[in-house]
């Protein structure tokens, strides 16, 4: 019995040795040592040998005993109460890391604060497929078969009927199909076209405005983008309606702001006109109305567009497209 409780102290030190775990080692304590632990029951055994035995292996076990429940104390004392891993020097007077938090992209922001001061004016925030039939991209905004934006050159098409749509302007016939007026929604989104230099990238993000009442006027367009404009740009923010053309807008009119740069005397950004234009806009085509079944006698309405990137490049003072899309941190991190 006494070679048997020498190797279950051998193995049990063994064990104890290559212990990482504080857990693991109290798990291990009780197999040993616990009331019906290895140890444990063996030493109830003693009592069954021959009288002349007994002192000898009880003196042997419970040295035993001792010396593995020192081992265990000694064990868990340097293990601690975390985790340790093997060949890893844990400084716990080193201070701790910040953790690094994230932020919504410029153009998501951009898109945020235009929808909230139209949300604030009434406006609902809509939404349509970037995939788009050809019918409510081109069609049904009265922009002809032979119109030059139908080019392969400028569209990408993903069938003879299928686009990727070019602008935002085909939710509004969506919104038009689908309700009765008065309407009043603002829909961004992303647009694609086959463009790609300094200025321009492949997909970029446009906001649509669309308003149909009765009675709707070129004032209450004036009204309504001037009141945008001050609240984008600031209130002092001088902008001029120049006269432009749509075929889903009659009249139209483009809205120029005073060049953030130069302040109107004329720059490269501006190209020495002093204005910058941000956004196109226009009375909505009775043409238009006539793909939607509204009456065109009874209601009129406003429809605008415009390209984020380029209200956030002036918002910014960014001059290159491109950085939105590189995702340099450095430059994300700005904002
Ligand atoms: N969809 C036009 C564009 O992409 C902008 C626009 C929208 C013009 C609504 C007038 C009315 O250029």
């Amino acid at each position: 019995m006494k070679e048997e409780i020498l190797e279950l102290e051998k193995r049990a030190l063994g064990e104890i040795g290559s212990t990482l775990d504080p857990s693991e080692l109290e798990t291990l304590r009780i197999r040993y040592l616990g009331k019906k632990g290895l140890l444990t029951s063996m030493m109830k055994k003693v009592g069954c040998l021959p009288p002349d035995e007994r002192p000898g292996v009880g003196k042997l076990a419970n040295l035993v005993k001792k010396n593995l429940s020192a081992r265990f104390k000694e064990t868990r004392d340097s293990l601690g109460s975390g985790r340790v891993d093997v060949g890893t020097t844990f400084d716990v007077t080193l201070p701790g890391r910040e953790p690094v938090y994230g932020h919504l992209h410029p153009i998501t922001l951009v898109i945020k604060e235009v929808c909230g001061i139209f949300t604030r004016m009434g406006f609902r925030v809509v939404k349509g497929p970037n995939v788009e039939l050809d019918y409510y991209n081109f069609e049904a905004l009265n922009i002809p078969r032979d119109h030059p934006a139908r080019d392969m050159q400028d569209t990408f098409y993903i069938s003879e009927n299928v686009v990727l749509r070019t602008h935002t302007s085909p939710i509004q016939v969506r919104v038009m199909e689908t309700r009765k007026p008065p309407v009043s929604v603002i829909a961004p989104g992303k647009v694609y076209r086959r463009d790609s230099d300094v200025s321009h990238t492949p997909m970029f993000h446009q906001v649509e405005g669309l308003l149909v009442d009765r009675g709707v006027s070129f004032g209450d367009l004036k009204g309504t983008l001037t009141s945008f404009v001050r609240q984008m740009f600031g209130s002092r923010t001088r902008l001029r309606f120049r006269p432009s053309f749509f075929p889903f807008t009659e009249p139209s009119a483009e809205v120029d702001i005073l060049c953030v740069l130069c302040g109107g005397k004329g720059c490269r950004t501006c190209s020495q006109t002093g204005w910058l234009e941000i956004l196109g806009s226009g009375m909505v085509d009775p043409e238009v109305y006539r793909f939607v079944d509204y009456d065109a006698d009874k209601y009129t309405g406003f429809a605008f567009g415009m390209g984020i990137e380029r209200i956030a490049m002036l918002k910014y003072g960014i001059d290159d497209i491109q950085l939105f899309f590189r995702n340099d941190i450095r430059f994300l991190r700005q904002f």
